[in-house]
């Protein structure tokens, strides 16, 4: 296993999981059962993540756009939320982990909105992690939302319309934006997420699926984030005697 550096971590790891459909292909099972694989590589990605010290980790679980998969697959992507809820709800709780969520909740059944609401209330003043799930989400959407949200506060009060005015208008107030964004099973593309926040995010793409997305995996895209230097636009020369500094 390859060594990480503990004090030069991605303090946000944000993953497009990407994959199952084609992990069930290739072992011949429907994509549902693709999909409960990759369910499990969520819980071991989620304890990879506390182990190493990550302190928010955003999961890209369902998109505004796969609403518009065949009803029978978004029904079974919703009871597999469910039941990661139901029986990983106590155990995030007890390991300090807070749940949080992006994206357009409203679009859900009552019964898995009120399971989501539950569960952050529970784990809402836990501070060691925040897993933080985006669900029913899509990155024009959350900005078209909080549009919407800015003309409808600046009725009653001047707003100051800056970077970080607007950010506070997203789904992801409060939530550094990420250092690293992964996305496993080989496509290059964003899929309209986090778009604004990804502005300077490190990209790392990996052909793996997501089932098959293992603590190694993960170690593999931290290594490779930690030997990039992250310029922001200045020179390299500058970001040494800034280190240094
Ligand atoms: C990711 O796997 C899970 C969701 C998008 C909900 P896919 O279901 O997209 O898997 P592929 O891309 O078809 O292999
Ligand atoms: C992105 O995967 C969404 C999630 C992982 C939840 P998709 O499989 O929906 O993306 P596209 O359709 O290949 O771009
Ligand atoms: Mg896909």
């Amino acid at each position: 296993m390859k060594k990480i550096n503990s004090s030069n971590l991605p303090q946000h790891i944000a993953i497009i999981m990407d994959g199952n459909g084609r992990w069930a292909q290739r072992h011949t099972i429907g994509r549902i059962r693709g999909h409960k694989k990759g369910a499990q590589a969520v819980r071991a990605t989620v304890r990879a993540c506390l182990e190493i010290g990550i302190k928010y980790l955003t999961l890209f679980a369902f998109s505004m756009e796969n609403w518009n998969r065949p009803g029978e697959e978004v029904q079974a992507l919703m009871s597999l939320l469910e039941e990661y809820l139901d029986k990983e709800k106590d155990k995030l709780h007890k390991q300090g982990i807070k749940l949080t969520s992006i994206g357009e909740l409203d679009l859900l059944e009552t019964r898995v909105k009120d399971k989501i609401r539950r569960a952050k209330e529970l784990t809402k003043s836990n501070t060691k992690m925040t897993l933080n799930i985006a669900l029913s989400y899509g990155g024009r959407d959350e900005i078209i939302h909080a549009v919407k949200n800015i003309i409808q506060d600046s009725k009653e009060k001047k707003i100051d319309i800056n970077k970080q005015t607007f950010s506070s208008y997203l789904y992801t107030d409060n939530i550094p934006d990420p250092d690293l964004l992964i996305r496993t099973g080989g496509e290059y593309r964003i899929s309209n997420f986090l778009l604004w926040q990804i502005a300077y995010t490190e990209l790392y793409f990996t052909k793996v699926l997501w089932p098959d997305f293992t603590k190694e995996q993960l170690i593999k895209a931290i290594d490779s984030y930690q030997r990039r230097e992250r310029r922001f636009g200045m020179t390299g020369e500058q970001i040494k005697v800034n280190k240094i500094i």
